[in-house]
């Protein structure tokens, strides 16, 4: 999962390359470089860190030309070190590269056989071994990449240069983005679409095993070789304002704020409030077809799956079984034709979720992924897909992506539920009704943001903090403790409430602080309940509840009130405090918030 951008046309190429892979550094900042083509000759400049060692390496040896490429790397083979960045050259040949190239070990002894010197410990740099072997056999560039392709085995996005070759950029993808960007008088690539926005919004997106020539603006794709084949641009609608901070001091914090646009969005005009149905472009639900749900996913998008289990199974009745994808995989699940399997990715193309969607296809379910990110992995081999519209999500940490994909999954649940015939009459009024005012409800809750400051501030000592909630608003307690985990490092854990008394409680004294999610429904007097066990044993509890909780008020030792909604829509109003919970006590902290450490956006290895 590393970010790569390459540029052919007739400008400076610096500008581009390190604007695109600032936009693409959340893909991985272990290391960065640049290679560019001066005098038919490629010239690299690369470093570990961040891209601002690499501006400042470039500061001191620039380099001038309108042929380049660049990568951003998050390590998998390799420490990061100033060798093993990319990009790596070998004779004639220069490569960046994302993806694990598995048989890397066997095909670099064959080569050493041959005398061919290695310096990286990457698997990346066989790449420009093996092109640059078949170039020596006489074969011409594009046969030498497919040659070499041919050898490889696992995953690659691969952008190439060749020495002696001052026009032409080669690039090829199978399992790893890589998108092509059209131009009036120059073209580009990408891993993802942020890094091209501030150049074109006409993109190409390559497919699994094909091979691209990038001669200026002229663009040709191979799906095989010397099998040409067509690739229809396509209009991306998204601006690159979007892409930016926009004022804010990090993206994450400016990702939240954007809550009541992105849920505003993705419910968009797929809730007919008028006729109370749901309907979506690309899926219908036909209870006839299917006897079970399957909800499989990761990290924060595993919690969003947890919330779609009690949706789909209060409001359609239908059973739903949720699994974390890298554990989906290994244990042989009961999955088959009459099954549907739902994948919720923000990225697209999560490894362990793209294997689920193979398992799953291969046991003949029908696949239906709810995806962020246009024309990503996920999103293409599902049979059908539904966005979320929350706009690109740059800060590692996810945000905006976990409310639009819970919303995504109450208008499914509602439109199952229709479908079903258990969802309607009064019942199905109230929760359109509570769908639709939510975004104002967000707008108001993220006015009163200041509150959740103070109340971080305060407990920013902590050493731990647990989480706890019930019912729907469990995964949110879960959720809430892997955002404070990953950006402020500070060890959260989220737990069931009702559990506590099985063994968590022993952890309670007055230096561990709880976060109680504890809207009011059903479950409510049993928060009570669990918020005074803690409190007798002198624990500290925040507590979350809704607008007007007198009870909860006079309970908890801090307090922040979210807006009375629907019972099953609450998760997308509770999770916001938490997540500002999380950013404040990590800004408190000053750590590296849009990139924190040991993380990349997106996981595109096991
Ligand atoms: O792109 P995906 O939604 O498939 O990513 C899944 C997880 O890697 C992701 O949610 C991760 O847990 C985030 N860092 C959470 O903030």
């Amino acid at each position: 999962m590393c970010g790569i951008v390459g540029y052919n046309g007739n400008s400076n190429c610096f500008p581009f390359l390190i604007s695109g892979l600032k936009s693409l550094e959340y893909r991985g900042y272990d290391s960065a470089g640049v290679a560019i083509l001066t005098d038919s000759v490629v010239n690299l400049v690369k470093t570990q860190g961040k891209l601002d060692n690499l501006r400042e390496a470039f500061a001191k040896a620039p380099l001038q030309g309108v042929l380049g490429i660049g990568h951003t790397r998050w390590a998998t083979h390799g420490e990061p070190n100033d060798i093993n960045a990319h990009p790596h050259k070998y004779g004639r040949v220069t490569v960046v590269h994302n993806g694990i190239i598995e048989n890397y070990r066997e095909l670099k002894e064959a080569l050493m056989a041959k005398n061919h010197h290695f310096t990286s410990g990457t698997d990346t740099e066989i790449l420009a071994h093996l092109v640059e072997e078949e170039l020596n056999y006489g074969s011409e560039p594009l046969a030498a990449i497919w040659k070499t392709i041919g050898q490889i085995r696992g995953t690659w996005g691969i952008a190439l240069l060749i020495d002696g070759y001052s026009h032409t950029l080669w690039c090829a993808k199978n399992g790893s983005p890589l998108i092509l960007g059209q131009g009036t008088d120059e073209s580009m690539i990408a891993s993802d679409i942020p890094a091209l926005l501030g150049a074109t919004r006409e993109m190409i997106f390559l497919e699994d095993g094909d091979v691209a020539q990038l001669d200026g603006p002229d663009i040709r794709i191979w799906e095989g070789p010397n099998v040409p084949v067509e690739r229809a641009p396509q209009t991306i609608q998204w601006n690159p304002i979007m892409a930016e901070k926009g004022g804010y001091k990090h993206f994450m914090l400016k990702e939240i704020f954007e809550q009541p646009r992105s849920v505003a969005d993705t419910i968009g005009e797929r809730l007919h409030a008028d006729t109370r149905t749901v309907t979506f472009s690309d899926f219908i639900f036909d209870p006839k077809r299917f006897d079970r749900v399957f909800l499989v996913a990761c990290g924060t998008s595993y919690y969003a799956s947890l919330i779609g289990k009690y949706l789909i199974e209060s409001t359609a009745r239908i059973p739903v079984e949720v699994d974390m994808a890298s554990e989906f995989r290994y244990r042989n699940p009961l999955i088959g034709e009459r099954d549907l399997l739902i994948l919720i990715s923000q990225s697209g193309e999560t490894a362990d979720t793209l294997a689920a969607l193979a398992l799953a296809k291969e046991k003949g379910a029908t696949v239906l992924g709810i995806v962020n990110v246009l024309g990503s992995a996920i999103a293409r081999k599902s049979d059908h897909t539904i966005y979320t519209h929350a706009g690109p999500e740059i800060g590692v940490a996810s945000t905006k992506a976990f409310t639009a994909q819970v919303s995504v999954l109450v208008l499914i649940a509602i439109h199952m539920g229709i479908a079903t015939g258990t969802l309607m009459g009064e019942a199905l009024a109230e929760l359109v009704g509570a769908m639709v005012r939510l975004p104002k409800q967000i707008n108001k809750l993220l006015s009163q943001s200041a509150q959740i400051n103070v109340i971080a501030r305060r407990y920013s000592h902590a050493p731990a903090f647990l989480f706890i909630g019930r019912g729907i608003n469990y995964p949110v307690a879960l959720e809430g403790a892997l955002k404070l985990k990953e950006i402020s490092y500070v060890h959260a854990e989220g737990y069931p409430a009702g559990e506590m008394k099985h063994g968590p409680i022993a952890l309670i004294d007055e230096e561990l602080p709880v976060l109680a999610v504890a809207p009011e429904g059903s479950t409510s007097e049993k928060m009570v309940s669990n918020i005074e066990e803690v409190k007798s044993r002198r624990g500290k509890v925040i507590a979350i509840a809704s607008q007007g909780d007198t009870n909860m008020g006079n309970l908890a030792d801090d307090l922040f009130m979210v807006p009375r909604t629907h019972p099953l829509l609450q998760p997308i109003l509770t999770v916001i405090p938490l997540q500002l919970f999380a950013y404040y006590t990590a800004d408190i902290k000053g750590t590296d918030i849009d990139q924190p450490r040991n993380l990349a956006k997106s996981v595109t290895v096991e």
